[in-house]
């Protein structure tokens, strides 16, 4: 316990700063993940982009170097478990240290609940649910061994609410909100905060191939919220650099909805 209550001089200013800090990002390679890797880099943070997608993973790397960043590519698949630990020690070999992971691999499959096949419900939650454990269990341990970092899981809204044609997406990202708390419990007293992002339904490669502009999923969540219009991707960047950095600090088990008011609705 300390009873230290003062405010040292320029405590604040230091409270967001990210600067030679190393990041992984899964998914990095489009949509979500790729706006908060080049968010990232733009505050001085060296982004590791985690990716099943080679070309999409590059894509993201070039822009940060073209914006001045630092960024490398890992080629992984957050489904095998093996290559999470591969290139968690790569990681660590080639930087010492590992201080923010973002799981925002990720994909969703439209159908009735009636008939929803297995092997698309297993794929979502292989993803979905499993990659994210599995990249919290291997980049989460050696956050352990330092005795600090920051674990960012992408949520959704459809971690707490329910819609239509999307129960395997809605049992994952569920998943992934208990994991997030279940992992802050555990890990709170060594250092490692593991929250999540709740973010709106976004503009991303993903939701325009889920047909995001109309479709069952789509238009029942639309004519729920409070303003008609779509998350960007860059919007989520603050909250990212938030729940990051030592602002944060007493920040862990909790989902940060950028849900644009929706469960409030
Ligand atoms: N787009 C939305 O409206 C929205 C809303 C809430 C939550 N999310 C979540 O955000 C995350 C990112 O979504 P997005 O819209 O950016 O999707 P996206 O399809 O644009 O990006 C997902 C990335 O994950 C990568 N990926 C897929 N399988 C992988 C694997 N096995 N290993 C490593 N990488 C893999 C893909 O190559 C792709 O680059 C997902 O978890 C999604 O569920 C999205």
């Amino acid at each position: 316990m300390t009873d230290d209550q003062t405010v040292p001089a320029n405590y604040a200013a230091g409270l967001f700063d990210l600067s030679g800090r190393v990041a992984v990002v899964t998914g990095g390679g489009s949509g979500l993940g790729a706006a908060i890797a080049i968010g990232y880099a733009q505050l001085g943070v060296t982004v590791i982009v985690a990716e099943i997608n080679m070309a999409g993973a590059e894509a993201t790397r070039a822009t940060i170097a073209e914006q001045g960043g630092k960024a490398e590519v890992a080629s992984l698949d957050v489904t095998k478990r093996d290559q999470c630990f591969a290139v968690a020690e790569a990681v660590k070999r080639d930087h010492g240290h590992i201080d923010i992971l973002v799981n925002s691999a990720g994909s969703a499959f439209r159908s009735p609940a009636e008939e929803f096949p297995e092997d698309k419900f297993n794929f979502i939650l292989d993803l979905n649910l499993k990659g994210t454990y599995f990249c919290c269990q291997a980049f989460g341990g050696v956050m352990l061994g330092q005795n600090k970092g920051s674990i960012i899981n992408i949520a959704s809204i459809g971690s707490f609410k329910a819609y239509p044609w999307a129960s395997a997406y809605l049992a994952s990202k569920g998943g992934v909100l208990q994991v997030t708390r279940a992992l802050a419990l555990e890990w709170r007293d060594r250092g490692v905060r593991v929250n999540g992002i709740g973010p709106t339904l976004m503009e991303s490669p993903l939701t325009r191939a889920a047909g995001a502009t109309s479709s069952i999923t789509a238009d029942f969540i639309k004519a729920r919220m409070p303003r008609p219009r779509l998350g960007l991707p860059r919007e989520l960047i603050g909250t990212a650099v938030f729940l990051a950095s030592d602002a944060s600090e007493l920040v862990t088990g909790h989902v940060v909805m950028c849900d644009d008011g929706y469960l409030n609705a």
